[in-house]
């Protein structure tokens, strides 16, 4: 597979959900169409924006102007950046100012942000007036990729990342590609993590393909819009197919039950980004699929060297801290790893590879296994 050379017209994923289906619009300089999109939607509504500071400073006013150009009301409300905003008091602060702004029930929330912005806004909609419709204009390349799609929104209890939540899929994504400009390198590359997992979960050919085209993905080269097309393909038809994740979907957390545990055993702080933790995750994840003899060492160090060529952490040891703090207790990784959503009554679900390009969901992995490998991991 080679990439398109020049940059292409916008281009549009269909996230096929009978009624509840939407776009996917992806292109350079497509949030300036976002007000003439939404008024052919829903002509007359009310919006409000929900945003965080820095994204606010970038692009606010640009999103506000489109939206009233095209005859559409709106209204702002800023929140702190970061996961400390996805809790309860950030919840609270949203519902409020949406109850304050008047958003009614055939009204529109729009998530203008990265992760954080869009699973607390898409939340605070689906709870607002028992369900108001939202918008996702995702700001990071994390976003673009991965949370903004499926419907995933929530926020954190104090004893575990996302617990609270609700399926709520937005009416419209719109995924300007032009706006990744303004990330600093390393949240660019911790996005880019999540690009790379749908080569090594279902696309060998696309792994094949970003091997090649890597540099022109991070410098804003067409590459960029094909990628990420490339992955909201991936993501629409697995969604479409599995909205609940009652099976397939479950392929989507590849690298993530090692993540979350090590994103938690760095506190959620600026240690460990979550593409980070997906990055050491997935190497984990292939890793220990070559241990358990289902892939070859070969295919589990062509991951590495991939996530490792652009610059994401590949190893425990990579993590800011790691010799000083207590990431390497293995028994201390595995409590985490128990309170994960993915643990079915005391069992361990792992997303692990046949091959790259064929993960396979692996409920009921004894847990000695598990713990052995990070024992030998941690002192490796
Ligand atoms: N981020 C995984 C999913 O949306 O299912």
């Amino acid at each position: 597979m080679t990439a398109p050379l020049k940059h292409s017209a916008d281009i549009t994923v269909d996230v096929a959900l009978g009624d509840r289906a939407y776009d996917i619009v992806i292109g350079r300089g497509v949030l300036a169409s976002l007000g003439a999109r939404v008024a052919a939607l829903r002509p007359g509504v009310q919006t409000a924006i929900v945003t965080d500071r820095t994204v606010a400073k970038h692009w606010l006013e640009q999103t506000e102007r489109s939206l009233t150009e095209a005859g559409i009301a709106t209204s702002r409300i800023i929140v702190e950046e970061g996961e400390i905003s996805k809790t309860y008091a950030g919840l609270e602060k949203v519902s409020e100012a949406l109850i304050a702004a008047r958003i009614e029930r055939n009204d529109l929330v729009i998530a203008l942000g990265g992760g954080v912005v869009g699973d607390l806004a898409g939340f605070a909609a689906a709870i607002l007036r028992r369900g108001v419709d939202f918008v996702q204009v995702p700001t990071s390349l994390l976003a673009q990729v991965d949370s903004s799609v499926g419907g995933k929104t929530g926020i954190n209890s104090p004893q575990g990342k996302n617990l609270l939540g609700a399926f709520h899929q937005p009416v419209l994504v719109i995924a300007d590609t032009s706006v990744l400009d303004t990330l600093s390198p390393r949240q660019f590359r911790a996005g880019y993590a999540e690009v790379a997992k749908y080569g090594v979960l279902g696309d060998e050919a696309f792994f094949t393909w970003l091997e090649v085209n890597h540099a022109d993905i991070f410098s804003g080269g067409a590459a960029r819009e094909h990628a990420i097309a490339t992955s909201c393909r991936a993501k629409a038809a697995i969604v479409s197919r599995d909205e609940r994740e009652n099976g397939e979907r479950a392929l989507l957390n590849l690298g993530h039950t090692f993540g979350h545990a090590l994103e938690a055993a760095t506190g959620f702080s600026d240690r460990l980004f979550h593409g980070e933790g997906v990055s050491v995750g997935m190497v984990l994840a292939a890793e220990f699929s070559a241990r358990l003899g289902m892939i070859s060492e070969a295919d589990a160090a062509r991951v590495e060297r991939h996530l490792a060529s652009v610059g994401l952490p590949t190893h425990l040891q990579d993590i800011a801290g790691f010799a000083q703090e207590g990431l390497k207790d293995a028994d201390a990784l595995m409590a985490l790893m128990a309170q994960d959503k993915k643990v079915k009554r005391g069992k361990l679900t792992f997303i692990l590879l046949r091959a790259i390009g064929r993960a396979a969901v692996a409920n009921d992995v004894e847990p000695a296994l598990v713990r052995d490998f990070l024992q030998q991991k941690l002192s490796g």
